[in-house]
């Protein structure tokens, strides 16, 4: 299939892009580096087997966008672009409704125009909110608490209406636990500007030194050790879900969603103790207050997954402690000095 990737250097989108040309597929790249860098792009092109078209195109501006779909005429979209920092969505939420919302709807108007009618889009667990009691499957009701979540709902409620209203659309809708991990290589995976909002990177930045110690946002929650609990699905995992969730959408029309998760949770204690023990270094921690809008317990129902899309999350906590910390390790590296 031909496959434009919007976002496609950014964490989740590199790793699918790499998982898509593997896999034979044929990979166009958009994205506006404000979250990634030019140099992933050549890290993607190594470790897959095809080779990829990356375009420089920002999708708020329209007429760079329809010019990339004059220039190819592509079977299916992922969707990944997007601004995606819970916090400073509360701060700042117009950025993130326009942001968000806007290039959606640029794309959408443009995959319409070309004929282009399958889509996969990048939702989030977030969608739940605190409502639901875990395993979470994909008809709980969703309440959302920030922004950012309202974002990712009302592109889904976008997709489904389109989807009513032209029943040539093909969407899926994946909604994602907390995925964290690298590309086994070392050569790709999460590089947050600034200071980490994210468990797995803060605490790979703690083991390299580069932060004195990891605070842990509460520890009397209702969960076996009062740490808060979530499902960390392996970044390769989701990727090979995306490659599923295409393959799906050439036989079945209409908006689909789905969880991708490993069905498990496990606690901030519990990530700790299995990153120090795989890659044998110490992490300094502390037990500071709650986050405001953590919930306790988070982990997903994916049997939806496993049963439409034929698939589930196979690598464990342990792989994915190792993955991240060898990406951590090399980040300083140049790409060529990383494969000697
Ligand atoms: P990321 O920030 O690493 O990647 C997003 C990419 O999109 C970046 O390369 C960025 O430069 C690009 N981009 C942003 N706005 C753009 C625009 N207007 N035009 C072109 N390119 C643009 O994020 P990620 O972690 O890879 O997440 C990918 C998607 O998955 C996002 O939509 C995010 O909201 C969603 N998601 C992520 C997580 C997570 O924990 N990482 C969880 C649930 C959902
Ligand atoms: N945590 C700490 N210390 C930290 C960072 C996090 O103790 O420095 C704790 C949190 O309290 C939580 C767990 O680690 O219990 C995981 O926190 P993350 O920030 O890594 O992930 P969240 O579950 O809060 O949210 C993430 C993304 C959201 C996404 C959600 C579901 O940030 O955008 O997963 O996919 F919506």
């Amino acid at each position: 299939m031909k496959v434009l990737i919007t976002g496609g250097l950014g964490y989740i989108g590199s790793h699918t892009a790499v998982e898509l040309s593997s896999k034979g597929h044929e990979c166009f790249i958009v994205d506006n580096l404000i979250n990634s860098n030019r140099d992933v792009f050549n890290r993607i092109e190594m470790l897959g087997k095809h080779p990829i078209s990356l375009m420089m195109v920002d999708l708020l501006d329209q007429k760079a966008l329809a010019d990339v779909f004059r220039r190819f005429k592509f079977d299916a979209v992922i969707h990944f672009a997007g601004l995606k920092a819970v916090g400073e969505s509360v701060k700042n939420p117009l950025l993130y409704y326009e942001h968000n919302l806007m290039s959606t709807l640029n794309l959408l108007k443009e995959m319409k125009k070309a004929n282009v009618k399958k889509l996969v889009f990048s939702s989030s667990a977030t969608v739940y909110g605190d409502l639901s009691t875990p395993p979470i499957t994909e008809d709980a009701p969703t309440s959302i608490i920030n922004p950012y979540g309202q974002t990712k709902l009302m592109v889904e409620e976008i997709l489904t209406d389109l989807a009513q209203s032209d029943p040539e659309w093909s969407t899926a809708l994946l909604r994602y636990f907390n995925p964290i991990g690298a590309h086994p290589s070392g050569l790709l995976g999460e590089n947050p500007n600034g200071i980490p909002n994210n468990l797995m990177p803060y605490l790979t930045q703690v083991a390299k030194g580069k932060r004195e110690y990891l605070s842990i946002f509460g520890n009397d929650y209702p969960t076996h050790d009062g740490t808060g609990v979530r499902d960390y699905i392996h970044v390769m995992d989701l990727a090979e879900g995306h490659v599923k969730a295409l393959i799906y959408l050439e036989n079945n029309t209409g908006a689909h969603t789905f969880n991708l998760g490993s069905g498990r949770g496990y606690s901030v204690l519990d990530l700790i103790k299995t990153f120090e023990e795989v890659n044998n270094v110490h992490i300094p921690y502390r037990i500071v207050d709650k986050r405001p809008g953590d919930i306790a317990v988070s982990y997903a129902d994916s049997s939806k997954a496993e049963r439409e899309l034929g698939w589930r999350a196979t690598r464990g906590l342990g792989e994915m402690c190792e993955d991240a910390w060898r990406w951590e390790k090399g980040l300083e590296k140049s790409v060529d000095k990383t494969m000697e």
